[in-house]
């Protein structure tokens, strides 16, 4: 959860727009509400290194901040973003060039990737004080490199600057979901939580203080919000520590409307979706700024399982229901949404939640208040989204025990379904479990180490079809699988 610098300000980043908005963030109830890392995306770095290799970086886009600061070092920009109890993210590119070579504004840059300097250049990262890392793929792809290799480098290149500098380095990966990263993602180069993007950009920025032709005809419309969540959905490859990345949001940006806003905030919260707001803090609405705040909402997207939700649901064409199973028995999360143009009544049908006879509760979360009956319609306006909370009892699940590694023949005839994995992994090491499907498609779900005799225990989505589970590379031990009938 955090800031990004890019769909507001583009290229034109600079220190005095990062401070501004990292002070935003501090003060207007959204750092209380768990939003902690402000990142700068592209535009920071020109591309210009010294005779070592080391990133050089412009002395007036980053000037000192505090005495005794040198202008052009980017400490201090990270130093001010941690003075107000956040944390700094950075960005880079996989390829030798990175996106500056397709600039949204002014000249173009070449050389601003980390190809060639990983180490070098994470080390640096954390040096300066970052946190967080996003690494894009423009040169990537230019130079048709392998999205597995590459990332799988970087994640080793960004342990090894964290066991230098002692500060934990978030990996951010963002290929764009062209190399169908949910098959290796998961727990590449044995790291130990990230985030992968699912798809392209949600939208070109939408910068407020460029009146040129271009930016002035940006308008955001319902299509770019729903368009990301399509293609964002992967629910096999996410679990606790791991997740696809839905990309920056656009709450409140220009095209916005309450319902459109609802809509966002409801999709990405109930896919446990990086929450990284792309707007320009200083222009949000009281209204954009409540549901960003929203604790019940962001309670379903914290959940410690993290799961995408399930279409459970389609009553009538464009009239969706998303369900999503919570870590705690028999809650879900449940989404309505309404692509239509019509206003809109849904009655939920508890069998189609996983859920025994009726639910004991059922909780309306944009108006943080129990719906009188569980059994009421819910109303949805067109084109909005209603968040519910709901408190039933799970069936009974199927019980598989591995014999220590490999699960076949997982069965969800039906559609895709819930699932609990119960596991001990004591290699030390994330260790990556390939869900195979009869449907062709083929997950990493990356474990994380165990202790002892502890049991370790992931949600997991498994797709419609037979499914198999089998370790890669070292195995670990699998002690159980309830698979739940939805
Ligand atoms: C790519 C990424 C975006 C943003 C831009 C910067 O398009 O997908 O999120 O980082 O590059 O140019």
């Amino acid at each position: 959860m955090g800031w990004n610098s890019w769909n507001s300000f583009a290229n034109i980043v600079n220190s005095q727009i990062v401070q501004q908005q990292a002070k935003t963030l501090a003060s207007n109830g959204m750092k209380v509400a768990g939003y902690e890392y402000v990142v700068i995306d592209e535009g920071w770095w020109l591309g210009e290194r010294d005779a070592a290799g080391n990133i050089v970086v412009n002395a007036k886009q980053w000037p000192a901040i505090r005495p005794g600061q040198k202008d052009g070092d980017m400490a201090n920009i990270a130093a001010y973003i941690h003075s107000l109890g956040l944390k700094a993210g950075i960005y880079t590119d996989a390829g030798k060039d990175g996106c500056s070579m397709y600039p949204d504004s002014g000249p173009k840059y070449l050389n601003t990737g980390s190809e060639g300097h990983f180490e070098q250049d994470f080390l640096q990262f954390s040096e300066w004080g970052f946190d967080y890392v996003k690494v894009d793929w423009c040169g990537g792809a230019k130079e048709k490199l392998s999205g597995a290799v590459q990332y799988e480098q970087i994640a080793r290149a960004i342990q090894r600057a964290e066991k230098t500098t002692g500060r934990k380095l978030y990996f951010s990966i963002c290929e764009w979901g062209s190399q169908n990263p949910w098959f290796w993602a998961p727990g590449v180069g044995e790291i130990k939580s990230s985030i992968w993007r699912t798809g392209g950009d949600i939208i070109p920025p939408v910068v407020e203080s460029l009146h040129d032709v271009e930016h002035d005809k940006r308008v955001i419309t319902s299509g770019n919000v729903l368009d990301s969540f399509d293609a964002g959905l992967h629910p096999e490859a996410q679990h606790t520590d791991y997740f696809n990345d839905l990309d920056m949001m656009v709450m409140g940006m220009r095209g916005m409307t309450d319902a459109l806003d609802r809509t966002h905030m409801g999709l990405w919260v109930i896919s446990s979706a990086p929450l990284m707001v792309g707007s320009d803090l200083s222009r949000l609405s009281p209204a954009t700024l409540s549901l960003l705040t929203n604790e019940e909402a962001l309670a379903i997207h914290n959940d410690p399982y993290g799961l995408q939700p399930i279409k459970v649901d389609e009553p009538a064409l464009g009239i969706q229901v998303w369900a999503k199973p919570m870590a705690i028995a028999g809650r879900r999360a449940v989404a309505i949404l309404n692509r239509t143009d019509a206003f809109t009544q849904v009655t939920l049908n508890w069998e189609k939640l996983g859920l025994k006879g009726t639910p004991k509760s059922s909780r309306d979360v944009w108006n943080r208040r129990d719906f009188v009956s569980v059994n009421a319609a819910v109303s949805v306006p067109a084109h909005d989204l209603a968040l519910l909370i709901v408190d039933g009892e799970d069936k009974t699940p199927a019980e598989y025990t591995a014999n220590q590694t490999d699960i076949t023949g997982i069965q969800a005839p039906r559609g895709p379904v819930f699932a609990r994995l119960n596991y001990a992994n004591t290699s030390g090491h994330v260790v990556v479990l390939r869900m195979k499907n009869t449907s062709g498609l083929s997950t990493a779900i990356a474990l994380q180490p165990t202790v002892g005799s502890e049991t370790g225990t992931i949600g997991l989505i498994l797709p419609k079809g037979t499914a198999d589970l089998s370790f890669e590379g070292k195995p670990a031990a699998i002690r159980r699988l309830d698979v739940y009938a939805w």
